[in-house]
């Protein structure tokens, strides 16, 4: 617990490169200097052990004695090595020049990369985003109105039938008994054929017709309103108002529910003219369900299912 804690280098590898080459540089300056001290020794040397000691006094090339050539060859490897030092190798060599602008532009291209992916995984986000929003338009604008629960209570047959000639096609009491149970107190949302179904308003509750007629006359306390989106805003203060029919309005305000009460009659209809729409299983969740059997009451069979938005 309290061993020697290794030393770790906040030095990058970068960095220790730079130094690296830094002490090289110094060294091969040293080396240069070095070679001047000797190269200039050396010269004396060879004057003196031409000229005191008498070495090869004799030997000249075209006149010169021997070691003025031998002096300038020196000095020609002289240069050659300052040049090498001062000039060749000029900031560091030619090749770690390279090697910094290769890695240079490696690194670049990493971060581009990098970037390309970031940007790619982003639009790959908003293209999913875009594309749920396009498959599931009643999550995005009903997200403002998610204080309430908006039902829809519908009864259809097995084939989906919910009217005939702007009526009912069977009579269930339990049915209507559930339906006044569960409605009652709320706002009830309906198509104009729907409330003209009714010989008169349905008591206690609030009724709102949609119709595109401008100047529709109804009985008092009835609200009026010329679309889907206005009878869901006359209804904002009710925290479950009811989506009641018929196939029209259920139709329009499906993808805005949040909640569906069924009562499936287990028959078929022919001659039915309105229909509920197809309820989605990868849209809807089934939590509920209670079964009637048919009786004097009762014609059909009929269960009384209840479906929440996944
Ligand atoms: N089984 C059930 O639970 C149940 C429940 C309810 C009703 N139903 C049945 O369903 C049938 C009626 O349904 P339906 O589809 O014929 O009619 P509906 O949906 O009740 O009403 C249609 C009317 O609503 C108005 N409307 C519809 N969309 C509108 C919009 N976007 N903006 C403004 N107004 C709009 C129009 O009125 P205007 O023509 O005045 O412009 C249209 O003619 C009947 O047979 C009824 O018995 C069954």
């Amino acid at each position: 617990m309290f061993g020697k804690k290794k030393q770790v280098s906040t030095i990058d590898k970068d960095q220790l490169e730079l130094i690296e080459n830094a002490q090289k540089r110094i060294r091969q300056k040293k080396r240069l200097y070095i070679h001047f001290v000797i190269f200039l020794i050396g010269a004396v040397f060879l004057i003196l052990a031409n000229t005191v000691l008498g070495i090869g006094k004799d030997f000249t090339i075209a006149g010169i004695n021997w070691f003025v050539y031998a002096i300038f060859a020196w000095l020609f490897i002289f240069l050659y090595h300052f040049v090498n030092v001062f000039i060749t190798n000029k900031f560091m060599g030619k090749d770690w020049e390279k090697q910094q602008l290769d890695k240079l532009v490696n690194q670049q291209q990493q971060r581009i990369d990098k970037l390309k992916e970031g940007f790619l995984k982003e639009e790959r986000k908003i293209a999913q985003s875009q594309a749920y929003n396009e498959t599931h338009p009643a999550k995005e604008s009903t997200e403002k109105k998610k204080t309430r629960e908006l039902t829809i209570i519908v009864a259809a047959g097995e084939d989906n039938a919910i009217g005939k000639d702007n009526d009912l096609i069977w009579h269930l009491s339990n049915d209507l008994k559930r339906f006044k149970k569960l409605t009652s107190g709320h706002h009830i949302i309906m198509g104009r054929k729907t409330f003209e179904s009714f010989p008169k308003p349905l008591p206690n509750r609030t009724h709102i017709v949609i119709t595109r007629q401008k100047d529709y006359k109804a009985p008092d306390g009835v609200i009026i309103v010329n679309n889907l989106d206005d009878a869901l805003d006359a209804a904002r203060k009710d925290t479950q108002p009811f989506i009641i029919g018929g196939g029209e309005i259920y139709k329009q305000s499906l993808p805005f529910a949040d909640k569906l009460e069924i009562t499936r009659v287990h028959g078929t209809f022919e001659g039915a003219d309105t229909f509920f729409p197809e309820i989605d299983l990868d849209v809807w969740k089934e939590v509920n369900r209670t079964t009637h059997d048919a009786d004097a009451d009762h014609k059909y069979a009929f269960s009384f299912i209840t479906y929440e938005r996944r």
